[in-house]
């Protein structure tokens, strides 16, 4: 099981290109079931979860092949097999994210149920109801949803809870069901965007998608298209922040400013200077770090997915900063790895209250999910002498090449497999 070793103290500096987006990409892959015309995705980020619904397509029947240039081309013509089975689902719980299509198209799936995660239950309740408002049937049992429709029909679904993979996955479901699917209180994170950019170039017809409400009508068939999926904003994010906690100067290139304004926007509250550019920003962290509250919540506001790498940041605050998690339950474990390399944190439920001023040490710690993995290599790149990183399979999920990323900004960080 590899690990991470780094060095703090080094300040970082030069230019980063950020990666595709994967919380983008694994819907897009999902649509490719929609159409058996081939499907381009461009600027995809090879990390553990593209890889993972990659052999998930490959087990259902779908022809994959990777072109150069992060791209791959998806042929979903000869699907047999309409199930995603447990072995990959439990690895990443987006697979759910074929249900949608695999009832649009073939009017059936079976799909083990996620399960929980480090962060939270993180349960499907709000998919289910919406495929069901659509005529589906969905029985769970055995660990599985076993949904099948006589045809998908238009609906008005109204999320309880804005879920980003739920929005997704109606919208994919609604793209070929009879008649007009209208989606309230909906997400509207860039990637759900990206998403229906996607389905329009196939053919789908939809529109309001990036605010609450989205409305699609549906099409007989949708064909084939080449799709370029937008850069991360969480790897540019946590790039952003790798900047202001070593005190360093990084250009962050390859990036959309406008889909992390409300990170870069507390960035600056709390005394990051940055300065926005058409395709990126840059990001000088010279000025001391004020302690400042931020509370999480659905898009355009402060991404929950940032919320770990702020922390810690707030480690370095000047003062007390309280840090308000509302999206999932269970979101503060990197709270425990900080605290061990010396931070004064206290957790209290959905609050975590963050003593700044007291300088980080280097420790062994271990990573639990994706995003407190990327707090725990922030920390270590500010913290006095060396830390080791265990787990990093939790990063490699969603972090193309990191420790080369930082190394070329001056970090010393080192995989040891
Ligand atoms: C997506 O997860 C992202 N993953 C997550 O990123 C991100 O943290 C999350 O959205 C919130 O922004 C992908 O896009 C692949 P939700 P998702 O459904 O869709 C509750 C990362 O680090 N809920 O928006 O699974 C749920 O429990 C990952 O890249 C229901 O109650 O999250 C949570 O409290 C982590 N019932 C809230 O809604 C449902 O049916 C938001 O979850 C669905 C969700």
């Amino acid at each position: 099981m590899d690990k991470i070793r780094i060095i703090g103290g080094k300040e970082l500096r030069g230019n980063v290109e950020i990666s595709g987006a994967k919380n983008a990409a694994l819907p897009a892959m999902a649509a490719t079931l929609l159409t058996p015309e081939n499907v381009w995705l461009e600027n995809l980020p090879y990390v553990r979860d593209i890889m993972t619904t990659r052999a998930l397509l490959e087990s259902m029947g779908a022809h994959v092949e990777t072109l150069e240039n992060e791209t791959m081309m998806f042929k979903a013509a000869g699907i047999g097999e309409l199930e995603a089975p447990y072995e990959l689902v439990k690895t990443m719980r987006a697979s759910v994210l074929v249900l949608g299509p695999m009832l649009a198209r073939f009017k059936k799936a079976r799909v083990s149920l996620p399960g929980g995660c480090a962060i939270g239950a993180r349960p499907i309740n709000l998919h289910l109801q919406g495929l069901e408002k659509m005529g589906a049937k969905c029985d769970v049992s055995h660990g599985y949803v076993e949904a099948s429709t006589a045809g998908l029909h238009g609906a008005y679904i109204q999320f309880d809870t804005v879920t980003v993979t739920g929005t997704e996955n109606l919208m994919m479901a609604a793209v070929l069901a009879g008649g007009e699917t209208m989606l309230d209180n909906a997400a509207c994170e860039p990637e759900v965007e990206n998403l229906a950019d996607m389905l329009r170039a196939m053919g789908a017809r939809i529109e309001g998608d990036g605010t609450r409400t989205i409305r699609i009508r549906g099409v007989k068939k949708l064909k084939g298209c080449r799709h370029r999926i937008i850069p991360d904003r969480i790897e540019a994010g946590t790039f952003a922040i790798a900047a202001a906690i070593t005190r360093g100067d990084i250009e962050i290139a390859n990036c959309n400013p406008k889909h992390l304004a409300s990170v870069l926007s507390q960035l600056s509250l709390v005394g990051v200077e940055i300065s926005i550019g058409e395709t990126g920003f840059r990001v000088r962290g010279h000025a001391d770090i004020s302690s400042k509250n931020v509370t999480t919540y659905p898009y355009p506001a402060f991404p929950t997915d940032m919320q770990a790498q702020y922390m810690a940041l707030m480690t370095r605050g000047d003062g007390t900063s309280i840090i308000t998690e509302t999206i999932f339950e269970n979101r503060f474990m990197h709270a425990l790895e900080l605290i061990r390399m010396g931070a004064d944190i206290t957790v209290e439920g959905r609050q975590a209250i963050v003593h700044g001023g007291r300088p980080l040490t280097g420790a062994n710690v271990q990573a639990s999910d994706l995003r407190a993995s990327a707090s725990l290599v922030l920390a270590g790149l500010a913290a006095e002498g060396e830390t080791i990183i265990d787990r990093v399979y939790h990063l490699d999920r969603g972090y193309v090449r990191i420790e080369e990323k930082l190394a070329g900004l001056g970090a010393e960080i080192e995989r040891i497999s």
